[in-house]
């Protein structure tokens, strides 16, 4: 998402309280998603009490958020500098650990990274774990441990991911979820299922022009073109499904309305904040970006199994969307679904500006981010010119105090893309104490990093350029991806 689709959103102001904490106690660890949080939401207040793992995550959302006793709006936040992140916006300087305590994700520990390290380097796979895993890139979870003990008893999964095609140039952000779940597809040898959400783009951005109508039919372009530089990431063709929400929605429709049904406006209103002014299209959206959880969503793709579970790779942005979706799950999959239809999750950080280490790149500034088109001279132009720097004023501070790695884009961005620990490690000592011989200062450092991104980029340029709009249309074509159980022929 981009941060430009702001729309008029603001916070919702939800006043909770504990008046009666056991009632809410049994409340909460029944299966149901707890009618008491949507009764007392439509007043304004929910009882909500902490009592372990059965909270709804939504729950422990508004437990969590019941702390301020008002919200502060939007704009007081900022004011403040406040960090804002939901689906639409990401603002100020992010605390990731702040931002783990009040979704109630889980920080993924050295010994998930291990369990992880043997279902996937262990098969041979995959050589070493993905950088983004070993530097703490994708940095938090909701139950990907069960994943892990389903893949340990040689149960599959199956991946999904999206991408909210808001304008025909991707940027070196949008593309990291997808790189990392080409590395986990590779890695679990999984099948794929990838939403376009041209809807959603149509909803929260432009307005209806009396001359030239509606731009839906150009974010449906848009879906096309972004599929192509998602495809040039190097999916599994055989097992990754590609979809755009204007043509394969109807498929998904029985788990829309399902979902509909699940899920209170009230609910909605207090984790979306949607307001009166919201259009309803918006208000209906979640259960969209909802459904593709479900492998029952996709009879042909998955291979008609309703129990396979799923795995989600994004940005932490996205997660208001899945802990709703967790809240509902059940009433959606059969009763022996091996999750009981949640969701498992894997989240990453943001990619940071080159301007400066608060939010996140954002497509609507050019001099924030590079392009997935940009030339090599654009690229070194906009770094040599825009990067932030954490080097010193003079060459005498820097080499006795060395540089600030914390705000430094370049160090921070190289962290991304240079695969080389050691590498890394050497920028990391030389350039951080000012006392390299190859890294002692800024320009050195950036680069390293136009020389990283110039071959990044040009070698996606080359493959991109390979994919046809014919191209496009075979993956988007509903042929099955994924073995039934217990179904040992080959895929095809
Ligand atoms: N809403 C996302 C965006 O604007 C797109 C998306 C749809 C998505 N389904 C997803 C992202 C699942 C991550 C995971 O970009």
């Amino acid at each position: 998402p981009d941060t430009m689709i702001m729309a008029k959103k603001k916070q919702v102001i939800v006043k909770f309280s504990v008046q009666n904490p056991d009632a809410a106690a049994a409340d909460m660890q029944g299966d149901a998603p707890s009618e008491e949080v949507a009764k007392t939401l439509s007043d304004n207040t929910v009882r909500v009490a902490v009592v372990g793992v059965d909270v709804p995550d939504a729950a422990k959302e508004a437990a969590k958020a019941s702390t301020a006793a008002a919200a502060p709006t939007e704009t007081e936040e900022q004011e403040a500098g406040e960090m804002v992140v939901d689906p639409w916006s990401v603002k100020g300087k992010i605390d990731y650990e702040k931002l783990v305590r009040d979704f109630g994700s889980t920080k993924i520990s050295p010994e998930l990274l291990e369990r992880i390290r043997k279902l996937t380097v262990g098969t041979g796979r995959v050589s070493d774990l993905h950088c983004w895993l070993r530097r703490n890139i994708f940095f938090s979870h909701r139950e990907l441990d069960a994943i892990c003990a389903l893949q340990e008893k040689g149960m599959p999964f199956y991946l999904y991911t999206g991408r909210g095609p808001s304008s025909a140039a991707m940027h070196l952000g949008h593309l990291l979820p997808f790189m990392f779940t080409q590395w986990l597809q590779k890695a679990f040898n999984v099948p794929l299922v990838i939403q376009m959400t041209d809807d959603e783009k149509f909803l929260w951005k432009g307005e209806y022009d009396p001359e030239k109508g509606d731009n839906l039919g150009l974010y449906r372009r848009y879906t096309v073109e972004n599929a192509k530089d998602i495809i040039a990431c190097g999916f599994d063709k055989s097992k990754t499904f590609i979809f755009s929400d204007c043509e394969y929605v109807g498929h998904m429709y029985p788990n829309i309305v399902r979902t509909w049904k699940a899920i209170t406006y009230n609910t909605a209103k207090s984790a979306f904040g949607f307001q009166g002014d919201s259009n309803i299209g918006q208000s209906a959206f979640p259960a969209i970006q909802a459904v593709p959880s479900f492998s029952s969503s996709f009879r042909v793709p998955l291979g008609d199994n309703e129990r396979l579970p799923c795995l989600i790779p994004c940005a932490i942005d996205q997660d208001p969307y899945f802990r709703v979706t967790r809240d509902i799950a059940h009433k959606l999959v059969p009763k022996d679904h091996p999750l009981k239809g949640k969701p498992s999750l894997i989240h990453c950080k943001f990619f940071p500006p080159l301007t400066g280490a608060d939010g996140k790149m954002a497509a609507s500034d050019t001099n924030t981010a590079i392009f997935l088109t940009d030339t090599p001279e654009e690229i070194e132009k906009k770094i040599k010119q825009y990067a932030f720097s954490g080097g010193r004023q003079t060459a005498k501070e820097q080499k006795e105090r060395g540089a600030d790695l914390d705000v430094d884009v370049s160090y921070q961005w190289l962290k991304f893309f240079l695969d080389d620990d050691v590498e890394l490690r050497k920028i990391e000592e030389q350039y951080g104490s000012g006392k390299g011989e190859e890294y002692w200062n800024t320009g050195q450092v950036k680069n390293k990093l136009i020389e990283v991104l110039k071959v990044l980029v040009k070698r996606h340029q080359e493959i991109r350029a390979k994919i046809t709009d014919e191209e496009v249309a075979e993956w988007q074509h509903p042929k099955r991806k994924a073995r039934r159980a217990h179904d040992t022929a080959s895929n095809t």
